[in-house]
């Protein structure tokens, strides 16, 4: 079992996309463990960001972050990662493949609709970036 991160970014949030992008992560057979909305303020979506600090589009990625809300959702399935991934496409739309989320919604490179975690280990780190142990521990149902 691997965790993921999901971000519907502000521009998904804008489209009206929060339902379809959940019905498609579910519809991949993904479980949802965690899930709020909230607006990042700049501080927490540069440090969510650090690894592109010294990149040209850092600051432009934050604005664009900061600009409305956002949906974080903690991911969990077998390979979640890599198959969250494959469902969100290539990070420039143009290049994302056929039926990916980014290819079918998204405006651009930077405005992308959706954030998934890149590896194993960075799903650990940003879902517990946003949700706590309590959170993401929690059993799927009870009797
Ligand atoms: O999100 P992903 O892992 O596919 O891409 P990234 O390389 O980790 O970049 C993080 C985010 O920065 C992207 O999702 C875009 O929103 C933005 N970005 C950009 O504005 N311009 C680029 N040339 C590359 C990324
Ligand atoms: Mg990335």
């Amino acid at each position: 079992m691997e965790k993921t991160l999901l971000i519907i970014k502000p521009d998904g949030i804008q489209k009206r996309l929060i339902g379809e992008i959940l019905r498609r992560v579910e519809a991949a057979g993904l479980a949802i463990k965690a899930m709020r909305m909230l607006q990042l303020d700049r501080r927490t979506a540069g440090r969510f960001y650090a690894v592109h600090k010294e990149k040209p589009f850092y600051h432009s990625l934050v604005e664009y972050m900061t600009s409305g809300p956002v949906v974080v959702a903690a991911l969990e399935g077998i390979n979640a990662v890599s198959r969250f991934r494959a469902l969100i496409g290539a990070t420039d739309p143009d290049k994302a493949e056929e039926g990916t989320i980014r290819r079918l919604f998204a405006d651009s490179i930077e405005r992308n609709v959706v954030h998934g975690s890149d590896s194993t280990e960075n799903g650990c780190i940003e879902t517990s970036f946003f949700f706590g142990t309590a959170d993401l521990e929690m059993v799927e149902s009870t009797e």
